[in-house]
Protein backbone atom coordinates (compact mmCIF):
# COMPACT_ATOMS: atom_id res chain seq x y z
CA UNK A 1 0.00 0.00 0.00
CA UNK A 2 1.48 3.81 -0.15
CA UNK A 3 4.16 3.54 1.92
CA UNK A 4 7.07 2.78 0.86
CA UNK A 5 9.99 3.72 3.64
CA UNK A 6 12.93 0.55 2.53
CA UNK A 7 15.29 3.61 2.06
CA UNK A 8 14.70 6.51 4.41
CA UNK A 9 16.52 6.51 7.51
CA UNK A 10 14.20 8.48 9.80
CA UNK A 11 15.91 11.19 12.43
CA UNK A 12 12.94 11.23 14.92
CA UNK A 13 12.22 11.93 18.59
CA UNK A 14 9.51 9.66 19.78
CA UNK A 15 7.27 10.22 23.12
CA UNK A 16 5.51 7.17 23.86
CA UNK A 17 2.75 8.25 26.45
CA UNK A 18 2.36 5.25 28.65
CA UNK A 19 5.39 4.18 28.50
CA UNK A 20 5.40 1.52 31.02
CA UNK A 21 1.89 0.03 29.58
CA UNK A 22 1.63 -3.24 28.29
CA UNK A 23 1.61 -2.05 24.29
CA UNK A 24 4.88 -0.16 24.82
CA UNK A 25 6.48 -3.42 26.31
CA UNK A 26 5.11 -5.95 24.20
CA UNK A 27 4.67 -4.26 20.47
CA UNK A 28 6.18 -0.24 20.45
CA UNK A 29 9.66 -1.38 21.81
CA UNK A 30 9.99 -4.35 20.26
CA UNK A 31 9.08 -2.45 16.90
CA UNK A 32 11.41 0.36 17.25
CA UNK A 33 14.17 -2.24 18.79
CA UNK A 34 13.87 -3.56 15.08
CA UNK A 35 13.86 -0.77 13.11
CA UNK A 36 16.61 0.22 14.96
CA UNK A 37 18.50 -2.93 14.20
CA UNK A 38 17.53 -2.91 10.74
CA UNK A 39 19.39 0.86 10.39
CA UNK A 40 16.04 2.73 9.86
CA UNK A 41 16.05 4.51 13.08
CA UNK A 42 19.14 7.13 12.92
CA UNK A 43 21.27 6.58 15.92
CA UNK A 44 20.56 10.34 16.87
CA UNK A 45 17.01 9.79 16.92
CA UNK A 46 15.34 9.47 20.88
CA UNK A 47 12.44 7.32 22.22
CA UNK A 48 11.00 8.69 25.55
CA UNK A 49 8.84 6.84 27.64
CA UNK A 50 6.27 8.85 29.48
CA UNK A 51 6.05 7.11 33.60
CA UNK A 52 3.81 8.19 35.70
CA UNK A 53 5.93 7.79 39.12
CA UNK A 54 8.86 8.09 39.84
CA UNK A 55 11.11 5.97 38.30
CA UNK A 56 14.83 4.58 38.59
CA UNK A 57 15.94 4.80 34.60
CA UNK A 58 18.27 1.30 35.18
CA UNK A 59 14.94 -0.29 36.63
CA UNK A 60 12.86 0.75 33.78
CA UNK A 61 15.52 -0.23 30.86
CA UNK A 62 15.74 -3.13 32.72
CA UNK A 63 12.20 -3.52 31.97
CA UNK A 64 12.58 -2.69 28.56
CA UNK A 65 15.69 -5.13 28.23
CA UNK A 66 13.20 -8.11 29.56
CA UNK A 67 10.56 -6.90 27.45
CA UNK A 68 12.52 -7.21 24.41
CA UNK A 69 14.05 -10.74 25.30
CA UNK A 70 10.12 -11.88 25.99
CA UNK A 71 8.73 -10.28 22.75
CA UNK A 72 10.73 -10.40 20.32
CA UNK A 73 11.68 -13.67 18.34
CA UNK A 74 13.81 -15.84 19.15
CA UNK A 75 17.63 -15.06 18.03
CA UNK A 76 16.47 -11.50 17.68
CA UNK A 77 17.55 -10.09 20.73
CA UNK A 78 21.39 -9.19 19.93
CA UNK A 79 23.58 -7.48 22.74
CA UNK A 80 25.65 -4.85 20.53
CA UNK A 81 22.53 -3.71 18.92
CA UNK A 82 20.85 -3.70 22.52
CA UNK A 83 23.51 -1.13 23.59
CA UNK A 84 23.06 1.21 20.78
CA UNK A 85 19.64 0.83 21.54
CA UNK A 86 19.47 1.59 24.88
CA UNK A 87 21.03 4.69 24.20
CA UNK A 88 18.42 6.17 22.37
CA UNK A 89 15.75 5.14 24.99
CA UNK A 90 15.01 7.19 28.08
CA UNK A 91 12.18 6.95 30.26
CA UNK A 92 10.76 10.41 31.65
CA UNK A 93 8.01 11.32 34.38
CA UNK A 94 5.37 13.06 32.98
CA UNK A 95 1.90 13.02 34.03
CA UNK A 96 -0.29 13.07 30.77
CA UNK A 97 -3.36 14.50 32.59
CA UNK A 98 -1.65 16.68 34.79
CA UNK A 99 0.30 20.22 33.59
CA UNK A 100 3.27 20.77 36.41
CA UNK A 101 6.94 21.60 35.99
CA UNK A 102 8.17 18.28 34.86
CA UNK A 103 6.84 18.95 30.79
CA UNK A 104 9.57 21.53 31.10
CA UNK A 105 11.97 18.54 31.64
CA UNK A 106 10.00 16.60 28.57
CA UNK A 107 11.04 19.92 26.93
CA UNK A 108 14.36 20.15 27.50
CA UNK A 109 14.89 16.59 25.99
CA UNK A 110 13.04 17.72 22.88
CA UNK A 111 15.27 20.35 22.37
CA UNK A 112 17.23 19.89 19.24
CA UNK A 113 18.61 22.45 16.60
CA UNK A 114 17.47 20.40 13.49
CA UNK A 115 13.97 19.98 11.87
CA UNK A 116 13.63 15.86 13.12
CA UNK A 117 10.27 14.66 12.92
CA UNK A 118 8.53 14.84 16.67
CA UNK A 119 5.77 11.73 17.30
CA UNK A 120 3.81 11.32 19.85
CA UNK A 121 2.06 8.36 20.53
CA UNK A 122 -0.82 8.03 22.79
CA UNK A 123 -0.48 4.96 24.28
CA UNK A 124 -3.39 5.54 26.84
CA UNK A 125 -7.24 5.44 27.43
CA UNK A 126 -9.03 8.10 25.22
CA UNK A 127 -10.40 9.87 27.95
CA UNK A 128 -7.30 11.62 28.50
CA UNK A 129 -6.33 12.34 24.32
CA UNK A 130 -7.71 15.60 25.08
CA UNK A 131 -5.57 16.78 27.94
CA UNK A 132 -2.53 15.46 26.29
CA UNK A 133 -2.98 17.05 23.37
CA UNK A 134 -3.90 20.48 25.33
CA UNK A 135 -0.63 19.97 27.44
CA UNK A 136 1.29 19.51 24.15
CA UNK A 137 0.35 22.98 23.36
CA UNK A 138 0.46 24.91 26.67
CA UNK A 139 3.79 23.78 26.17
CA UNK A 140 4.58 24.18 23.07
CA UNK A 141 5.94 20.83 21.82
CA UNK A 142 3.64 21.00 18.62
CA UNK A 143 6.03 21.63 16.16
CA UNK A 144 5.19 21.84 11.98
CA UNK A 145 7.08 18.41 11.77
CA UNK A 146 4.79 16.98 14.87
CA UNK A 147 2.59 13.71 14.24
CA UNK A 148 0.24 12.83 16.95
CA UNK A 149 -0.62 8.90 17.07
CA UNK A 150 -3.74 7.62 18.32
CA UNK A 151 -4.64 4.19 19.30
CA UNK A 152 -7.92 2.71 19.34
CA UNK A 153 -10.48 2.40 20.59
CA UNK A 154 -11.60 5.85 19.23
CA UNK A 155 -14.54 6.40 21.26
CA UNK A 156 -17.30 4.35 22.20
CA UNK A 157 -20.16 5.52 19.86
CA UNK A 158 -20.47 8.09 16.90
CA UNK A 159 -20.70 10.78 19.77
CA UNK A 160 -18.21 9.93 21.98
CA UNK A 161 -15.37 9.38 18.44
CA UNK A 162 -16.86 13.02 17.26
CA UNK A 163 -15.75 14.18 20.31
CA UNK A 164 -11.98 12.74 20.71
CA UNK A 165 -11.87 13.64 17.31
CA UNK A 166 -12.77 17.13 17.70
CA UNK A 167 -10.62 17.83 20.73
CA UNK A 168 -7.54 16.60 19.12
CA UNK A 169 -8.25 18.88 15.98
CA UNK A 170 -7.84 21.72 18.10
CA UNK A 171 -4.58 21.37 18.39
CA UNK A 172 -3.32 18.95 15.53
CA UNK A 173 -4.32 19.65 11.79
CA UNK A 174 -5.85 16.64 10.31
CA UNK A 175 -3.02 15.83 8.24
CA UNK A 176 -0.57 15.32 11.63
CA UNK A 177 -2.99 12.93 13.40
CA UNK A 178 -2.49 9.65 12.70
CA UNK A 179 -5.02 6.98 13.95
CA UNK A 180 -3.96 3.96 13.87
CA UNK A 181 -5.26 0.04 12.84
CA UNK A 182 -2.76 -2.14 13.37
CA UNK A 183 -4.07 -4.46 11.19
CA UNK A 184 -3.23 -2.09 8.09
CA UNK A 185 0.33 -2.29 9.29
CA UNK A 186 0.30 -6.24 8.59
CA UNK A 187 2.00 -6.64 5.18
CA UNK A 188 -0.37 -9.30 4.17
CA UNK A 189 -3.48 -6.73 4.71
CA UNK A 190 -1.40 -4.17 2.38
CA UNK A 191 -0.73 -7.17 -0.23
CA UNK A 192 -4.16 -7.05 -0.25
CA UNK A 193 -4.29 -4.22 -2.36
CA UNK A 194 -1.33 -5.17 -4.77
CA UNK A 195 -2.67 -8.23 -5.44
CA UNK A 196 -6.08 -6.35 -6.39
CA UNK A 197 -4.35 -3.85 -8.47
CA UNK A 198 -1.24 -5.12 -9.65
CA UNK A 199 -2.99 -8.27 -11.39
CA UNK A 200 -5.28 -8.04 -14.36
CA UNK A 201 -6.71 -11.78 -13.87
CA UNK A 202 -8.43 -10.87 -10.40
CA UNK A 203 -9.45 -7.45 -11.06
CA UNK A 204 -11.55 -8.64 -13.94
CA UNK A 205 -13.56 -11.07 -11.74
CA UNK A 206 -13.67 -8.75 -8.78
CA UNK A 207 -17.34 -8.04 -8.79
CA UNK A 208 -21.32 -9.30 -8.26
CA UNK A 209 -21.20 -10.78 -11.68
CA UNK A 210 -18.41 -13.45 -10.67
CA UNK A 211 -18.46 -13.28 -7.38
CA UNK A 212 -21.44 -15.05 -4.84
CA UNK A 213 -20.05 -13.84 -1.36
CA UNK A 214 -17.29 -12.65 0.66
CA UNK A 215 -16.47 -13.86 3.95
CA UNK A 216 -14.05 -12.02 6.45
CA UNK A 217 -13.14 -13.68 8.99
CA UNK A 218 -10.60 -13.31 12.03
CA UNK A 219 -10.93 -16.04 15.01
CA UNK A 220 -8.68 -15.83 17.82
CA UNK A 221 -8.10 -18.39 20.72
CA UNK A 222 -7.18 -15.59 23.50
CA UNK A 223 -9.79 -14.70 25.72
CA UNK A 224 -9.38 -11.88 27.80
CA UNK A 225 -5.99 -11.90 28.19
CA UNK A 226 -6.43 -9.57 31.58
CA UNK A 227 -8.20 -6.86 29.63
CA UNK A 228 -11.84 -7.46 31.44
CA UNK A 229 -11.94 -3.65 32.30
CA UNK A 230 -11.99 -2.45 28.68
CA UNK A 231 -13.04 -5.11 26.87
CA UNK A 232 -16.44 -6.10 28.80
CA UNK A 233 -17.18 -2.10 27.85
CA UNK A 234 -16.58 -2.82 24.93
CA UNK A 235 -17.71 -6.09 23.01
CA UNK A 236 -16.57 -7.86 20.06
CA UNK A 237 -18.65 -5.47 17.71
CA UNK A 238 -16.61 -2.39 19.32
CA UNK A 239 -13.46 -3.69 19.74
CA UNK A 240 -12.81 -5.92 16.14
CA UNK A 241 -15.96 -4.85 14.03
CA UNK A 242 -15.81 -1.39 14.02
CA UNK A 243 -12.31 -1.24 12.93
CA UNK A 244 -9.83 -4.11 11.68
CA UNK A 245 -13.19 -5.58 9.84
CA UNK A 246 -14.41 -3.23 8.09
CA UNK A 247 -10.97 -1.59 7.15
CA UNK A 248 -10.55 -5.09 5.71
CA UNK A 249 -13.72 -5.04 4.11
CA UNK A 250 -12.94 -1.80 2.57
CA UNK A 251 -9.91 -2.83 1.26
CA UNK A 252 -11.33 -5.85 -0.49
CA UNK A 253 -14.08 -4.03 -2.02
CA UNK A 254 -13.01 -0.49 -2.75
CA UNK A 255 -12.63 0.95 -6.23
CA UNK A 256 -9.17 0.70 -7.58
CA UNK A 257 -7.96 4.45 -6.28
CA UNK A 258 -6.41 6.75 -8.74
CA UNK A 259 -3.07 6.58 -7.24
CA UNK A 260 -1.93 4.91 -4.08
CA UNK A 261 -1.32 8.13 -2.09
CA UNK A 262 -3.25 8.47 1.36
CA UNK A 263 -5.91 11.14 -0.20
CA UNK A 264 -6.86 8.54 -2.62
CA UNK A 265 -7.11 5.37 -0.76
CA UNK A 266 -9.07 6.75 1.94
CA UNK A 267 -11.33 8.19 -0.22
CA UNK A 268 -11.60 5.32 -1.72
CA UNK A 269 -12.16 3.42 1.24
CA UNK A 270 -14.58 5.68 2.80
CA UNK A 271 -16.92 5.09 -0.32
CA UNK A 272 -17.44 1.46 0.85
CA UNK A 273 -18.31 2.72 4.27
CA UNK A 274 -20.81 5.37 3.03
CA UNK A 275 -22.03 2.34 1.12
CA UNK A 276 -23.05 -0.25 3.71
CA UNK A 277 -26.70 -0.63 3.53
CA UNK A 278 -28.01 0.07 7.21
CA UNK A 279 -28.85 -2.16 9.78
CA UNK A 280 -32.15 -1.59 12.18
CA UNK A 281 -34.48 -2.81 13.89
CA UNK A 282 -35.52 -6.07 12.41
CA UNK A 283 -32.81 -5.99 10.29
CA UNK A 284 -30.78 -6.80 13.20
CA UNK A 285 -32.37 -9.36 14.51
CA UNK A 286 -31.76 -11.12 10.83
CA UNK A 287 -28.66 -9.92 10.08
CA UNK A 288 -26.33 -10.19 12.62
CA UNK A 289 -25.67 -13.03 15.85
CA UNK A 290 -24.30 -12.00 19.00
CA UNK A 291 -22.30 -14.75 21.05
CA UNK A 292 -20.33 -15.29 24.26
CA UNK A 293 -18.32 -18.42 25.50
CA UNK A 294 -18.75 -20.34 27.70
CA UNK A 295 -15.99 -23.07 29.31
CA UNK A 296 -14.64 -25.56 27.05
CA UNK A 297 -12.14 -27.61 25.89
CA UNK A 298 -8.98 -26.37 23.60
CA UNK A 299 -5.72 -27.79 23.23
CA UNK A 300 -6.46 -30.94 25.09
CA UNK A 301 -7.29 -28.30 28.11
CA UNK A 302 -9.94 -27.31 29.47
CA UNK A 303 -10.64 -23.66 29.61
CA UNK A 304 -13.00 -21.82 31.20
CA UNK A 305 -16.14 -19.33 29.82
CA UNK A 306 -16.06 -15.13 29.81
CA UNK A 307 -18.08 -15.05 32.56
CA UNK A 308 -15.76 -16.99 35.20
CA UNK A 309 -12.69 -14.92 33.48
CA UNK A 310 -14.55 -12.24 34.61
CA UNK A 311 -15.56 -12.87 37.56
CA UNK A 312 -19.03 -11.70 37.06
CA UNK A 313 -22.20 -13.82 36.28
CA UNK A 314 -24.48 -11.35 34.52
CA UNK A 315 -22.12 -9.93 31.94
CA UNK A 316 -24.33 -10.26 28.49
CA UNK A 317 -20.98 -8.85 26.44
CA UNK A 318 -20.39 -10.28 23.18
CA UNK A 319 -17.26 -12.23 22.58
CA UNK A 320 -18.55 -12.99 19.53
CA UNK A 321 -20.06 -11.23 16.38
CA UNK A 322 -21.42 -12.45 12.86
CA UNK A 323 -23.16 -9.86 10.64
CA UNK A 324 -24.68 -9.98 6.87
CA UNK A 325 -23.97 -7.02 5.08
CA UNK A 326 -24.51 -5.70 1.88
CA UNK A 327 -22.62 -2.89 -0.22
CA UNK A 328 -25.42 -0.81 -2.07
CA UNK A 329 -23.13 0.39 -5.21
CA UNK A 330 -22.65 -1.28 -8.49
CA UNK A 331 -20.08 -3.47 -8.29
CA UNK A 332 -21.66 -4.85 -5.20
CA UNK A 333 -25.07 -5.35 -5.49
CA UNK A 334 -26.71 -8.45 -4.14
CA UNK A 335 -23.53 -9.66 -3.36
CA UNK A 336 -23.57 -10.89 0.94
CA UNK A 337 -20.49 -9.53 2.72
CA UNK A 338 -20.35 -11.95 5.96
CA UNK A 339 -17.99 -10.68 8.44
CA UNK A 340 -17.50 -13.16 11.51
CA UNK A 341 -15.24 -12.37 14.74
CA UNK A 342 -15.06 -14.46 17.97
CA UNK A 343 -12.63 -15.00 20.85
CA UNK A 344 -11.48 -18.25 22.57
CA UNK A 345 -12.21 -20.07 18.82
CA UNK A 346 -11.23 -23.42 17.43
CA UNK A 347 -8.37 -21.84 15.64
CA UNK A 348 -6.62 -18.83 15.14
CA UNK A 349 -6.98 -17.44 11.81
CA UNK A 350 -7.54 -14.01 9.94
CA UNK A 351 -9.41 -15.23 6.11
CA UNK A 352 -10.76 -13.35 3.33
CA UNK A 353 -12.75 -15.75 1.21
CA UNK A 354 -14.03 -14.93 -1.93
CA UNK A 355 -16.81 -17.41 -2.98
CA UNK A 356 -16.99 -17.59 -7.11
CA UNK A 357 -20.39 -18.41 -8.80
CA UNK A 358 -21.08 -21.75 -10.16
CA UNK A 359 -20.24 -22.10 -13.61
CA UNK A 360 -23.40 -21.62 -15.79
CA UNK A 361 -23.45 -25.03 -17.55
CA UNK A 362 -21.72 -28.39 -16.31
CA UNK A 363 -21.06 -30.22 -19.40
CA UNK A 364 -19.61 -32.46 -16.91
CA UNK A 365 -23.16 -33.75 -15.58
CA UNK A 366 -23.59 -37.49 -14.54
CA UNK A 367 -20.07 -38.19 -14.56
CA UNK A 368 -18.26 -39.10 -11.34
CA UNK A 369 -17.30 -35.99 -8.93
CA UNK A 370 -18.09 -32.52 -7.76
CA UNK A 371 -17.79 -28.73 -9.79
CA UNK A 372 -17.52 -26.88 -6.39
CA UNK A 373 -17.32 -22.95 -7.47
CA UNK A 374 -13.90 -21.07 -6.98
CA UNK A 375 -13.15 -19.60 -4.05
CA UNK A 376 -10.10 -17.71 -3.40
CA UNK A 377 -8.67 -17.47 0.26
CA UNK A 378 -6.22 -14.80 1.04
CA UNK A 379 -5.09 -15.66 4.90
CA UNK A 380 -3.64 -12.65 6.05
CA UNK A 381 -2.13 -14.88 9.78
CA UNK A 382 -1.06 -16.74 10.84
CA UNK A 383 0.93 -19.03 7.70
CA UNK A 384 0.02 -16.11 5.04
CA UNK A 385 -0.82 -17.59 1.95
CA UNK A 386 -3.11 -17.08 -1.25
CA UNK A 387 -4.88 -20.31 -2.36
CA UNK A 388 -7.43 -20.67 -5.35
CA UNK A 389 -9.65 -23.68 -5.41
CA UNK A 390 -10.16 -24.70 -8.93
CA UNK A 391 -11.56 -28.18 -10.35
CA UNK A 392 -9.19 -30.34 -13.08
CA UNK A 393 -9.56 -34.20 -13.56
CA UNK A 394 -8.07 -36.86 -11.15
CA UNK A 395 -5.22 -37.90 -13.20
CA UNK A 396 -5.14 -41.27 -11.43
CA UNK A 397 -8.41 -42.37 -12.93
CA UNK A 398 -9.29 -43.08 -16.82
CA UNK A 399 -12.60 -41.96 -16.55
CA UNK A 400 -13.62 -38.33 -16.07
CA UNK A 401 -13.45 -38.05 -12.60
CA UNK A 402 -13.45 -34.16 -11.19
CA UNK A 403 -11.33 -33.26 -8.38
CA UNK A 404 -10.89 -29.85 -6.31
CA UNK A 405 -7.89 -29.03 -6.32
CA UNK A 406 -5.81 -25.86 -4.49
CA UNK A 407 -3.06 -23.62 -6.25
CA UNK A 408 -1.59 -22.49 -2.87
CA UNK A 409 1.16 -19.89 -2.99
CA UNK A 410 2.73 -19.71 0.54
CA UNK A 411 4.69 -16.19 1.20
CA UNK A 412 6.57 -17.22 3.91
CA UNK A 413 8.07 -19.66 1.50
CA UNK A 414 8.18 -17.24 -1.38
CA UNK A 415 9.40 -14.67 0.67
CA UNK A 416 12.46 -16.36 3.40
CA UNK A 417 12.84 -14.56 6.14
CA UNK A 418 8.96 -12.75 5.53
CA UNK A 419 8.01 -11.60 9.67
CA UNK A 420 5.27 -9.21 9.32
CA UNK A 421 5.73 -6.37 12.24
CA UNK A 422 2.73 -4.15 11.89
CA UNK A 423 3.99 -1.60 14.25
CA UNK A 424 7.23 -1.12 13.36
CA UNK A 425 5.73 -0.08 9.42
CA UNK A 426 3.28 2.18 11.21
CA UNK A 427 5.76 3.87 13.72
CA UNK A 428 8.07 3.93 10.96
CA UNK A 429 5.35 5.55 8.25
CA UNK A 430 4.24 8.18 11.29
CA UNK A 431 8.11 9.07 11.45
CA UNK A 432 8.61 9.61 8.04
CA UNK A 433 5.05 11.67 7.48
CA UNK A 434 3.29 8.76 5.24
CA UNK A 435 -0.65 8.31 6.74
CA UNK A 436 -1.85 5.98 3.68
CA UNK A 437 -1.89 3.37 6.38
CA UNK A 438 -3.90 5.27 9.06
CA UNK A 439 -6.87 6.03 9.25
CA UNK A 440 -9.02 9.72 8.32
CA UNK A 441 -11.53 11.39 10.41
CA UNK A 442 -14.31 10.98 8.09
CA UNK A 443 -13.61 7.14 8.29
CA UNK A 444 -14.13 6.27 11.71
CA UNK A 445 -17.56 8.55 11.66
CA UNK A 446 -18.88 6.33 9.05
CA UNK A 447 -17.70 3.19 10.47
CA UNK A 448 -19.42 4.58 13.78
CA UNK A 449 -22.81 5.65 11.66
CA UNK A 450 -23.23 1.78 10.56
CA UNK A 451 -22.04 0.45 14.09
CA UNK A 452 -24.30 2.63 16.32
CA UNK A 453 -27.81 1.21 15.11
CA UNK A 454 -26.82 -2.67 15.60
CA UNK A 455 -26.06 -1.48 19.28
CA UNK A 456 -28.83 0.60 19.61
CA UNK A 457 -30.99 -2.30 18.49
CA UNK A 458 -29.27 -5.14 20.16
CA UNK A 459 -30.12 -2.89 23.57
CA UNK A 460 -33.60 -2.02 22.75
CA UNK A 461 -34.34 -5.77 21.65
CA UNK A 462 -32.93 -7.09 24.34
CA UNK A 463 -30.46 -9.17 22.49
CA UNK A 464 -28.81 -11.84 24.76
CA UNK A 465 -25.47 -13.07 22.83
CA UNK A 466 -25.78 -16.86 22.34
CA UNK A 467 -23.65 -18.98 24.34
CA UNK A 468 -20.47 -21.55 22.16
CA UNK A 469 -18.12 -23.64 23.69
CA UNK A 470 -14.50 -21.86 23.94
CA UNK A 471 -12.53 -23.81 21.60
CA UNK A 472 -15.46 -24.29 19.00
CA UNK A 473 -16.27 -21.87 15.78
CA UNK A 474 -18.80 -19.73 17.84
CA UNK A 475 -22.43 -20.24 18.25
CA UNK A 476 -25.25 -22.53 16.07
CA UNK A 477 -27.12 -18.84 14.66
CA UNK A 478 -23.80 -18.28 13.50
CA UNK A 479 -23.64 -21.40 11.25
CA UNK A 480 -27.69 -20.62 10.64
CA UNK A 481 -26.87 -17.43 9.21
CA UNK A 482 -25.13 -18.93 6.56
CA UNK A 483 -27.07 -22.19 5.95
CA UNK A 484 -30.42 -20.24 5.61
CA UNK A 485 -28.57 -18.74 2.45
CA UNK A 486 -27.52 -22.19 1.40
CA UNK A 487 -23.87 -21.46 2.02
CA UNK A 488 -21.42 -22.25 4.59
CA UNK A 489 -18.39 -20.67 6.59
CA UNK A 490 -14.96 -22.02 5.59
CA UNK A 491 -12.89 -22.45 8.84
CA UNK A 492 -9.55 -22.92 8.53
CA UNK A 493 -7.98 -26.20 8.74
CA UNK A 494 -11.32 -28.05 7.05
CA UNK A 495 -9.76 -28.31 4.06
CA UNK A 496 -11.58 -28.46 0.64
C1 LIG B 1 -6.95 -5.61 19.09
C2 LIG B 1 -8.12 -6.00 19.95
O1 LIG B 1 -7.22 -4.41 18.41
O2 LIG B 1 -6.68 -6.63 18.15
C3 LIG B 1 -7.84 -7.32 20.66
O3 LIG B 1 -8.35 -4.98 20.91
C4 LIG B 1 -7.44 -8.38 19.66
O4 LIG B 1 -8.98 -7.74 21.41
C5 LIG B 1 -6.34 -7.87 18.73
O5 LIG B 1 -7.01 -9.52 20.38
C6 LIG B 1 -6.07 -8.86 17.62
O6 LIG B 1 -4.92 -8.47 16.90
P1 LIG B 1 -4.01 -9.56 16.18
O7 LIG B 1 -2.99 -8.74 15.44
O8 LIG B 1 -3.42 -10.41 17.28
O9 LIG B 1 -4.90 -10.36 15.30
Amino acid sequence: MGSDNSNTVALVDFVIFGGAGDLAYRKLLPAMYRAFKEGKIAPESHIFCTVRKQEDFDNYMGNVNKALQNFLYDGEFDKTIWKGFSNIVAPVMVDISKRDEKWAVLEKHLECDDDRSRVFYLSTPPAVFGEACKNLHEQSLITANSRVVVEKPLGYDAKSAEQINATIATYFEESQIFRIDHYLGKETVQNLMALRFSNILFEQFWNSKFIDHVQISISETVGLEGRAGFYDNAGALRDMIQNHLLQLLCLTAMEPPNTISADNIRAEKLKVLQALRPLRGDDVITNTVRGQYVAGEFNGKLVPGYLEELNDGASHTETFVAIRAYIDNWRWARVPFYLRTGKRMKERCAEIVLQFREIPHDVYSGKQGTTPPNRLVIRLQPDESIQLYLVAKDLNELDIKLKPVVLNLNFAETFENFRSDAYKRLMLDAALNNPSLFIHRDEVAAAWAWIDPIIETWVEREVIPELYRAGSWGPQAATELMSDDGRRWYNAGEGV
